[in-house]
Parts: C-alpha cells; sequence; structure tokens
C-alpha cells in the first residue's frame, strides 16, 4: 500500500449491487483479547545476564520487567489464547471468520504462517489466513488491510493477532537489545457495521533503504542457515538503536498528525494516543513533539518491554478494559518498526458490545475441542489415502 489510505468509511455495502440504496460499511472492533507468558524476567535478572543494571534499563528504557515464553510457549500459542479472548468478548464463532491475519516478525516457521495453525486450533473451517511481516508496525499493518477488506465488501468478520516471542531471536550476550524485548500477544475482531465509527483511516509507509538499521540477517534465502550463520550470531536480532531512535521520533508525530488531518479533526479531538511501545524516551518525545499530555498517552512498556507488533494490541487491550477508552472517543494507534515501516490508524470507538451468554461460550469451547479432533482426523486421513497410494504403487 504505496499511499495514504485515505478514509476508509463511505463505501458501499453488499446489498447496493442488487439495486437498493446501498448501506455504508464500516469496520468495528468488537472484540478484543491479549496474552502474555507467566514468567516475569526483571532487569536485575537481565543484569546477572549482561553488564547492564536496572538504574540504566529504566532511565534509558523505562523499562521494569518483561514476560518471557516458556518452553511449551510459541509465537501461535500465544496467538491462539488472545485470538480466543477475543472471540469471546466479541461472541463470534470462529467459523464466522472470513479472515485470519496474524502479524509477527517471530512466526512459528517461515511457512507454513502462523496464521495457518490458529485457524486450524480455532476451527475458522471458512476463513483465508495469512502471516504479515512488517516488523513493530504488523498490526497496524494488519488492522489497516483487515479494515479495507471490510469496508470493501469482500469479508465481514476479521480476526486480527500480534504475537511474538521475541525472547527466542534476541542475543542474550548483547546488552544493547536483549534488555528491551518481551514476549506476547493481543488480538481483535472486527466487523461489518452500517454504524458510523470503528477503523476510520490508516497510513502505511515504508523506507527499505533503513532495512540493514533492525534485522535478522539470517535465516532466509539470502543467509540459508550454516554452521558459519549460527556462529555469526545472524539468526539473532542485529539493531544500530540509535538510528532507529531518530527515526521513531521523527515518524511517530508526522504519522499521528497525518491520520488526525485525514480525518478532518485536530488534536485536541483524539482522547488517546497509543504508541508502539518500545521506549518511554521515544514515547515522550513524540508526545511532546504533539504538544499532547501523557494522560492521553497510553504507557505500559514499563511491564512489558518492547512486543514489537503484539506492543499496541496489547495495550489497546489493556486501555479498554482499564476504561480509558469510552464509546465515541477518537483514538489513534501508531507505530514504526523493522523494515524500516511505519503507520497510523485512527479509530472512532463505538459503544462495547454485551456480555456473552455463558451458552455460547460453553458451545464455543465444544467448538474448538471439535476443531482438535477434526484436524486430527484430517492428518489421519491424509497418511492413510498416502498410505493406500503407496500400496498401489508397488503393486503396479
Ligand atoms: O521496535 C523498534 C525496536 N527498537 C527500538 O525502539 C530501539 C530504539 N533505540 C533505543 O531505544 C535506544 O537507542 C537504546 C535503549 C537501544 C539505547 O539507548 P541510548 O540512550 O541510545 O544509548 P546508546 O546506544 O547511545 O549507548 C549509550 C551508552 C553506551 O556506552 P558508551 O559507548 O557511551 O560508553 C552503550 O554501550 O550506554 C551503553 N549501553 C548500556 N549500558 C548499560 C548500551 N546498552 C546498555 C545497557 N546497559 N543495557
Amino acid at each position: 500500500m504505496a499511499t495514504n489510505q485515505g478514509k476508509m468509511n463511505g463505501r458501499p455495502g453488499r446489498n447496493g449491487r442488487n439495486g437498493r440504496k446501498a448501506a455504508l460499511r464500516y469496520a468495528h472492533i468488537i472484540g478484543w483479547g491479549m496474552e502474555v507468558p507467566a514468567r516475569v524476567m526483571t532487569n536485575d535478572e537481565i543484569s546477572q545476564i549482561v553488564d547492564t543494571s536496572d538504574q540504566w534499563i529504566r532511565e534509558r528504557t523505562g523499562i521494569r520487567e518483561r514476560h518471557i515464553a516458556g518452553p511449551k510457549d510459541s509465537t501461535a500459542t500465544l496467538a491462539l489464547r488472545a485470538a480466543k479472548r477475543a472471540l469471546e468478548v466479541a461472541d463470534v464463532n470462529p467459523a464466522d471468520l472470513d479472515l485470519v491475519i496474524v502479524a509477527t516478525a517471530t512466526p512459528e516457521h517461515l511457512f507454513p504462517a502462523t496464521a495457518c495453525l490458529v485457524q486450524d486450533w480455532l476451527g475458522a473451517s471458512n476463513a483465508g489466513a495469512f502471516d504479515l511481516s512488517a516488523g513493530c508496525t504488523g498490526f497496524i499493518y494488519a488492522l489497516n488491510l483487515a479494515a479495507q477488506t471490510i469496508v470493501s465488501g469482500a469479508a465481514d468478520t476479521v480476526l486480527v493477532v500480534g504475537s511474538e516471542t521475541l525472547s527466542r531471536i534476541v542475543n542474550w550476550e548483547d546488552r544493547g537489545t536483549c534488555v528491551l524485548f518481551g514476549d506476547g500477544a493481543g488480538a481483535v475482531v472486527l466487523r461489518a457495521s452500517n454504524a458510523p465509527g470503528g477503523v476510520l483511516t490508516g497510513l502505511l509507509r515504508s523506507d527499505g533503504s533503513g532495512s540493514e538499521l533492525l534485522s535478522l540477517p539470517a535465516g532466509g534465502s539470502r543467509f540459508p542457515p550454516s554452521p558459519e550463520t549460527v556462529a555469526n550470531g545472524m539468526h539473532k536480532i542485529h539493531m544500530n538503536g540509535r538510528e532507529v531512535f531518530r527515526f521513531a521520533t521523527r515518524v511517530m508525530t508526522q504519522a499521528t498528525r497525518s491520520v488526525v488531518e485525514d480525518l478532518g479533526l485536530t488534536l485536541n479531538d483524539v482522547a488517546l494516543i497509543i504508541p508502539h511501545q518500545a521506549n518511554i524516551r521515544i514515547i515522550e518525545a513524540a508526545a511532546r513533539s504533539l504538544g499532547i499530555p501523557m494522560d492521553r498517552v497510553y504507557v505500559n512498556v514499563d511491564r512489558y518491554g518492547n512486543t514489537s507488533s503484539a506492543s499496541i494490541p496489547i495495550a489497546l487491550c489493556e486501555a479498554i478494559q482499564s476504561g480509558k477508552v469510552k464509546p465515541d472517543d477518537y483514538i489513534v494507534l501508531v507505530a514504526f518498526g523493522a523494515g524500516l515501516t511505519w503507520g497510523a490508524t485512527a479509530i472512532k470507538w463505538v459503544p462495547t458490545p454485551p456480555p456473552p451468554s455463558p451458552l455460547s461460550q460453553r458451545a464455543r469451547e465444544v467448538g474448538y475441542w471439535l476443531a482438535a479432533l477434526r484436524s486430527a482426523w484430517r492428518r489421519l486421513i491424509r497418511r492413510l489415502e498416502s498410505w493406500v497410494r503407496g500400496l498401489a504403487a508397488q503393486s503396479q
């Protein structure tokens, strides 16, 4: 998406094609959920691994602690738990999903997509699924894409997840990076509605000339895994922190202004900004430059560190649950990351849905159990078919 996405509202709905007066379609966030691993790692613990201190980390980044994936956690399992919570809030059955998008920089595998695993485990049997790679801006890209898919009429209900296990790709000998990152997942369910509001506009940008500033160099086709790539630490995060810092403070401000102006609003109309949680100094510098007081900026970097594409959905989830987002509020989500990429989204929040009935939650739980059964059954049938084909080939 090369250009400013412009306003997403104002597109005719599906019933516009059969001659009746077309209703406008909007993409509303109707469910949200998050998941972080149980294990909390404090700055003091990190200072026992590398030459750093709690004071340095707090003063330079604002981070106090982060959550670290346990042996049984992975990007897909964290994504699944966040997704289930979002579906519960939305009271949506997985079979009603048209699309599952997982934004991640730490996918379960290079392929298949983590989103396909989540789709299978949920039993989202009518959904397409794919991963989206845009570094820490991944959730913003995915949210914009999902909203446009809904507004265009191509989908009615979309699950968007940001999920990461960055602890698996951090160089635990590099104090310049290992103190920054954490693990977690956040998810939202978007649904088409004729009620004005929801995800109204977005801005997506990229500057690949800065690709080497933040990267995981090996493991792809450029540097396939080899003893040398492993020995040279090329499967770990490499970052030029100072350059990324400079870039971040500039684009956070620009992207926020752009989406606000796109809606014909001013920054005074924005009730809450939810920025990518990378470093409190970046967030404060952007707020200063925008002239927005910090009580209108959501911050949780102290508790989670930088969870890349999970950082905004986790923060959004907490902001909603703590009552910081109110009906009819305009909120802006804004992020930057590897690529380089950056982007923002402006949302008009609508009244929250009523709590789901315990019965429909029970039905979803049975559905998850059936999805696991169906997945195992399909694997078995595939194996049997291949075995029978093998026998037939031998007998010819
Ligand atoms: O989602 C995008 C992900 N990336 C980011 O958002 C990163 C953006 N950049 C940053 O947040 C900051 O640049 C850092 C937190 C990474 C570093 O902070 P800084 O204030 O830019 O520090 P610096 O790189 O300029 O380093 C200052 C000093 C250096 O020592 P000397 O050369 O002045 O003696 C570093 O070696 O701090 C040293 N240093 C540390 N000292 C203690 C770097 N990391 C550490 C550490 N503990 N963990």
